[in-house]
């Protein structure tokens, strides 16, 4: 969500500031704005505006501030007041003295306004974060470390910001509670942000903030404190991330790159996990083989994409290890009477690492006992640092707002599990477990055939002709459900239109009330032991006039007879068609925002990162 940028050292800083806003615009965010330090004139820019970068750079001109080598920045993703230049970051205090960008949210804020109301504070903005310079201000003794160290106590919920004082210009204090803060090192130079690609390109040196602490930043110097007590330097870490990775390698989007790689996500995420004899090995999960033999049950929570692939592995773990799955929104399951205890697994699925609802379900299964597990894509991500162990997939960075090759690289990351499972648990045999290890290595040569090949244009073309249809329906069964559940979802985030996902087994007992001549039904009709039946729901939609796209395994030459238009999706078992036909359908929804032409690497009101609840 919100991305948090600053900078001190000894180059101008506003182009630096301004390029590491642009590097978190895949976070997600409505308005933004930066400020910027001169040791002998205080503040000599801030900037806010509405809207994206463009319109920051436009509203704040070409050379305002260039000199300035110290100063922050801010994109907003709107939680507490309306997306209004007012409202975005930074915050002041009433006299301009103290300067505040913020990630996250202050819950007691109404309590802590109404007290600095009471001695007069005038706000200028319906933000939570604005209490934050107002309490450094009246805190303020001449060190802004200490001002930021004693207003923390007094601040509820979980944030990151950055804070300045005009007089300490050439200095900037940092702290973070369960939102994420990197500190980037470099020669003569300090960055802090809130995650490590908004500076990359300037070091790779980097030291991860932990919660509760506070950094002061100096050009040369960097100094980390723990409540009153000043921690002893700790080594910084070299990050060896692909530059490129972030940006768009000739696609048109990011979305569209990232479909293009799933094979090597899906390569990556396999790498030298699985063995010629078919044993998986799944380093970092904090369980022996002997305790995970043990394992009678197991939840998963995630949100959105992630619980999606969550839904896949049921089916995998099920199957595959006879282990019962329960799956679970993160946002429920974080409220519900928990039952998970010692002996469960929990695996928390997030990309991001950092999805609040997410953390918290995952937080309340540890204290009850259970054993749990981050199955996450970004290394160091909070997720990580809450759980016992982590799953990570290796899909790169994932820019584009709408998950795409992470959600693949999950379901792959789940297969591995499973058939480890699977074997510890003595319900695949020595050749079963051979047979789908042999179907896993062959997946993403298979996908990588299937994109270099004529068929994703074809499935742009049929998206095209239905460019202006108002809804959609998309049917499945087995695991083609949750295939359906993520290509509807895939949709409505970056094409605006209406859907509804359903098992097609359901379809009588509501959904098929929407249905009038030439509704588009997406079918999920991949090969498997369920393909009959999803024929016969087929004849049902076309019998009250429905137009069938169906999603089918290349070469079946039964589904032309059925179907108004076909995606192709390349062979695979029927369990691993929850990667290969969920393909076609990104395909599909880029393919319809693109023919509406609409912006698909960021969605309205969608953002990459969501760490509030
Ligand atoms: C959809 C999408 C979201 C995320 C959800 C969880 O394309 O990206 O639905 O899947 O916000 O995010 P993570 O996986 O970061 O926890």
């Amino acid at each position: 969500m919100c991305g948090i940028i600053g900078y001190v050292g000894g180059r101008p800083c506003r182009e630096l500031i301004l390029t590491g806003l642009e590097r978190l615009e895949y976070r997600g965010y409505d308005s933004a704005g930066f400020a910027l330090l001169d040791a002998s004139d205080g503040v000599v820019e801030a900037v806010r505006a509405v809207g994206n970068l463009s319109a920051l750079r436009e509203a704040a001109g070409l050379n305002g501030g260039s000199a300035a080598t110290a100063g922050l920045g801010h994109t907003r993703w709107a939680t507490h007041g309306r997306v209004t230049t007012d409202n975005a970051h930074p915050h002041t205090s009433a006299d301009g003295t103290v300067l505040v960008v913020m990630n996250g949210i202050i819950e007691n804020y109404l309590e802590l306004r109404s007290e600095l109301m009471e001695q007069g504070v005038v706000f200028s903005s319906d933000t939570d974060t604005e209490v934050i310079p107002h309490l450094i201000h009246r805190e303020y003794a001449g060190d802004l470390a200490t001002a930021v160290r004693a207003v923390l106590p007094r601040l509820g919920g979980h944030f990151a910001f950055v804070a300045a004082h005009v007089d300490e210009p050439e200095r900037l204090v940092a702290t973070r509670r369960e939102c994420p803060l990197v500190l980037g090192v470099g020669d003569g130079e300090r960055f802090v942000a809130s995650a490590i690609p908004a500076f990359l390109r300037e070091t790779r040196d980097i030291m991860l903030i932990e919660d509760g602490e506070v950094v002061t930043i100096e050009a040369d110097e960097h100094h980390v404190w723990h409540g009153s007590e000043l921690l002893p330097p700790r080594p910084v870490e070299r990050v060896d991330w692909d530059e490129d990775a972030a940006e768009k390698g000739g696609y048109e989007t990011f979305m569209l790159k990232e479909i293009h790689e799933q094979p090597s996500a899906l390569w990556d995420t396999i790498g030298d996990r699985l063995r010629p004899d078919g044993s998986v090995e799944l380093l970092g999960l904090g369980l022996d083989d002997a305790t995970l033999a043990r394992v009678e049950r197991i939840h998963i929570v995630a949100c959105g994409t992630s619980y999606h692939a969550g839904l896949v592995g049921r089916y995998l773990i099920e199957d595959w290890a006879r282990v019962p799955v329960h799956v679970e929104v993160a946002s429920e399951y974080r409220y519900r009477t928990c039952l998970a205890g010692p002996g469960d697994l929990i695996i928390g699925i997030t990309q991001s690492g950092e999805t609040a609802d997410t953390l918290a379900a995952m937080r309340v299964a540890r204290e009850r006992g259970a054993h749990v597990v981050a199955l996450t894509n970004i290394m160091g991500s909070q997720a990580t640092r809450d759980a016992d162990g982590v799953l990570y997939t290796r899909a790169g960075l994932e820019i584009g707002v709408a998950a795409t090759k992470t959600h693949t690289a999950q379901v792959m990351a789940l297969s591995l599990f499973a058939l480890k499972l699977g074997r510890l648990k003595w319900a695949l045999t020595a050749g079963g477990a051979l047979d789908l290890a042999d179907e896993l290595r062959r997946l993403p040569d298979a996908l990588e055939a299937y994109l270099a090949s004529p068929a994703p244009e074809q499935v742009m073309t049929v998206a095209e002709r239905y460019a202006e249809r108002p809804f959609f329906l998309y049917l499945g069964r087995h695991v083609g459900v949750p295939v359906c559940f993520e290509g509807a979802l895939k949709l409505k985030e970056i094409s605006y239109i209406p859907t509804e996902a359903y098992p097609a087994g359901e379809m009588k007992h509501g959904p098929i009330a929407l249905l009038e001549e030439g509704s588009p039904v997406v079918v999920v009709a991949t090969d498997g032991h369920v393909f009959d039946k999803v024929v016969s729901n087929i004849q049902e939609v076309r019998a009250r006039g429905a137009r069938v796209i169906a999603v089918a395994t290349e070469g079946n030459e039964e589904i032309g007879r059925h179907a108004d238009d076909v995606l192709w999706a390349p062979r695979s078992p029927a369990l691993l068609s929850a990667i290969c036909a969920v393909v076609p359908l990104q395909i599909f929804a880029y393919g319809l925002a693109r023919a509406r032409g609409l912006n698909v690497d960021q969605p309205r009101n969608l953002a990459k990162t969501v760490t509030v609840e």
